[in-house]
């Protein structure tokens, strides 16, 4: 098969280091990819919500299936534009269509989703201009700290924890009267603050049937012992202690299961990978978010701890065929570290050399590096991002492959290199 990804991050070449596994894959193109996926398949440079130029390279190119990484362009119906367009509704788009991607594109519509479904979930209410007045009531009134949501996409930051009314107020008049976001913070979801530890967990699915692919703890802040600002993710381990049988035995009953019943129900059509977001409180899950797409860098410990050949995956999402494969997993634990560029989340420098980078990998190695903002200038690697590397590594523990990873990161130099020396610190 002839396969694009679309995306520039470490999911991606985490992505296209499986596909090239595979003994379906024929051509990987991926799309505009960075230094990384170029030495599995051939870069593209094209803009990922720019669909007039997606669908003349899958034409060109004769591709036959499209992976999306990112949120973006699902949420601006890229399934849909394949689906409606007569010289590509042949080619399999894996994600969800516009419709189900409000799962991640709008909080409220997501939060409603739970409430219909009964899946888990902190109490809430939405407010807009119109109920404003009353959006300020419910906030004065609720218990501390409590959480502010923008509906929409902001690039990962739409989400504010208040620890004091007066700062919930601020950020309410912030988001909705002062356009904070734009139009994704036009509506606002205030819920309850839920106590507990997170879980990332990975489901593919036709939008009936469906198989748990893997799950992860992601590090979300810059500082050891999370603390700092918010980053897209700073690390990885899986399998997770706490994400036990009886666990997620409650995930799958109580939140996968009705999730895609109500997919199903809602005639909300799927072909891809559901992200879970959830909080372990007290031994019971709770979605947090769902995402309508792998999680970076969730999938660089997901794809390596996968066993399967991910493209009969995804095959069998296309013909319906999910139920008769199993999935099996890596039985050793694995680790991510993230590498960023110095002043991450803030300001960052570009363009900077890379040295002592290994080149392509083969799928028995125990540490893989993978590439997330970087890019080939001649014969060079530059760092072309915030996140710049997830080096993974294998171990018989959790410990021992965060160590691995961290060793594998000695020899990687870039001028202003930070990463944390403390993922995985609780297990
Ligand atoms: P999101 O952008 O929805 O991924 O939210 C960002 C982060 O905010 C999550 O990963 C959680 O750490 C935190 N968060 C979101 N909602 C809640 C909540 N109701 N209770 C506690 N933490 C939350
Ligand atoms: N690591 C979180 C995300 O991909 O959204």
């Amino acid at each position: 098969m002839n396969i694009l990804v679309l995306g520039s991050g470490g999911r991606e070449h985490a992505l296209a280091w499986k596909l090239r596994q595979s003994k379906l894959c024929s051509r990987l193109l991926v799309a505009p990819g960075n230094a990384g996926t170029s030495q599995y398949g051939e870069n593209v440079s094209l803009s990922i919500t720019d669909f007039e130029a997606i669908r003349s390279l899958c034409v060109t190119e004769f591709i036959e299936m499209v992976i999306v990484g990112p949120e973006e362009p699902l949420v601006k119906g890229i399934y849909d534009f394949f689906k409606n367009h007569d010289d590509l509704k042949l080619i399999t788009v894996i994600g969800p269509s516009a419709g189900a991607a409000q799962l991640e594109g709008s909080k409220a519509f997501s939060k409603k989703f739970m409430q219909r479904h009964n899946i888990p979930t902190a109490a809430y209410a939405e407010f807009d201009e119109t109920t404003y007045e009353s959006g300020k009531k419910y906030i004065s009134n609720h218990s501390l700290p409590v959480v502010l949501k923008a509906d929409g996409l902001a690039a990962g930051k739409g989400v504010i924890i208040c620890e004091t009314h007066h700062e919930a107020l601020d950020a309410f008049e912030q988001m909705i009267i002062k356009k904070q976001f734009g139009e994704a913070s036009s509506k606002v979801v205030i819920e309850e603050f839920l106590q507990g530890i997170e879980l990332s967990v990975f489901v593919l699915t036709d939008g009936q049937q469906y198989k748990v692919i893997g799950h992860a703890k992601d590090y979300k802040r810059i500082g050891e012992g999370d603390t700092g600002l918010n980053t897209g993710g700073m690390g990885c381990v899986s399998p997770v202690p706490f994400a036990h049988e009886a666990f997620m035995q409650k995930v799958e009953e109580r939140i996968i299961k009705p999730t895609v019943q109500g997919l199903s129900d809602e005639k909300l059509e799927y072909h891809g990978f559901i992200f879970i977001g959830l909080m372990n409180k007290d031994g019971e899950p709770h979605v947090i978010e769902y995402n309508c797409r792998l999680g970076d860098p969730e999938t660089e410990v997901i794809m390596p701890r996968l066993k399967n050949d991910l493209l009969e995956l995804l095959v069998a999402v296309k013909i319906n065929q999910l139920n008769n494969l199993e999935i099996e997993f890596d039985e050793r634990s694995v680790a991510t570290i993230v590498a960023v560029s110095g002043g991450y989340p803030g300001e960052y420098k570009k363009g900077i050399e890379m040295k002592g980078l290994p080149d392509m990998q083969p799928e028995d190695k125990d540490v893989l590096v993978f590439h997330a903002g970087t890019k080939n200038i001649d014969d060079l690697v530059v760092t072309n991002g915030g996140r710049v590397l997830a080096v993974t590594a294998f171990g018989h523990d959790i410990k021992s492959a965060v160590e691995k990873s961290r060793k594998a990161l000695e020899d990687i130099d870039f001028e202003g290199i930070y990463y944390r020396k403390d993922i995985g610190f609780e297990f």
